[in-house]
């Protein structure tokens, strides 16, 4: 499974980039706007940063604003995928971008419905909403679950991006399920190394060197 920042944040991407765990970003326009900074410059920066593929996502709704803007976001860095919303316009632009060789993550997709359509269309990534969909009390892990097996069932090549991952049974969930790759901010993903007894057993091990004097 692959492994993508979702993250706008500079310093947050040299961090989780800086490890050798990630391959990819994702960015939305809450997570740029949250960085308070020119976008055309910001981009730049990230795609420099990013080992591999970096969603940009368009911010027109309508069909004709979606492709003017997805070209438009090819032309930061070969390593651009636009991001298209799940919409009618969404799923038409999608269709238009990738006959064109353009590739696409199709974001917001809270149905396997919508899933299906977007894999038909030609999206590269298909991005389910986990967290949001628990937040609503559905099981956003069904809807990953789901679309892996319709996906499997007609050899889809468009790739299962669980995004909105809140913590790291999210993760393992994921995984567990099949999806292909899973975006999650850089506090989940340093979460995902840690536990309390590797802190414990590295601190007995050091005291237990420690005290007896030895040397390597
Ligand atoms: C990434 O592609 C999505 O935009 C992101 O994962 C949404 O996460 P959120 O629901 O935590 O905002």
């Amino acid at each position: 499974m692959k492994i993508f920042l979702d993250a706008g944040n500079i310093t947050e991407l040299r961090a989780g980039v800086a490890m050798g765990l990630v391959d990819g970003c994702t960015t939305n326009p809450s997570l740029i706007a949250k960085e308070k900074r020119p976008f055309r410059p910001l981009v730049e920066e990230i795609c420099g940063i990013v080992p591999g593929d970096e969603s940009l996502e368009v911010v027109a709704t309508d069909y004709e604003g979606m492709i003017k803007e997805g070209k438009e976001l090819t032309l930061v860095a070969p390593n651009v995928v636009v991001k298209c919303p799940l919409t009618k316009d969404g799923l038409k632009a999608v269709r238009t971008l990738s006959g064109e060789g353009i590739r696409v993550n199709q974001t917001l997709c809270c149905s396997a419905t919508q899933a299906l359509l977007s894999a038909k269309a030609g999206a590269v990534y298909i991005s389910p909403f986990l967290g949001r969909l628990d937040d609503i009390s559905a099981v956003g892990m069904d809807l990953i679950r789901d679309i892996c097996q319709i996906y499997a069932n007609y050899g889809f090549k468009t790739q299962v991006l669980a995004a909105s991952i809140r913590n790291p049974l999210h993760v393992v969930d994921a995984a567990k399920a099949g999806a292909h790759v899973c975006t999650m901010p850089f506090n989940v993903l340093e979460m995902l190394m840690k536990h309390p007894l590797t802190d414990i057993g590295l601190k007995k091990f050091l005291d237990d060197w420690n005290r007896s004097g030895a040397k390597i």
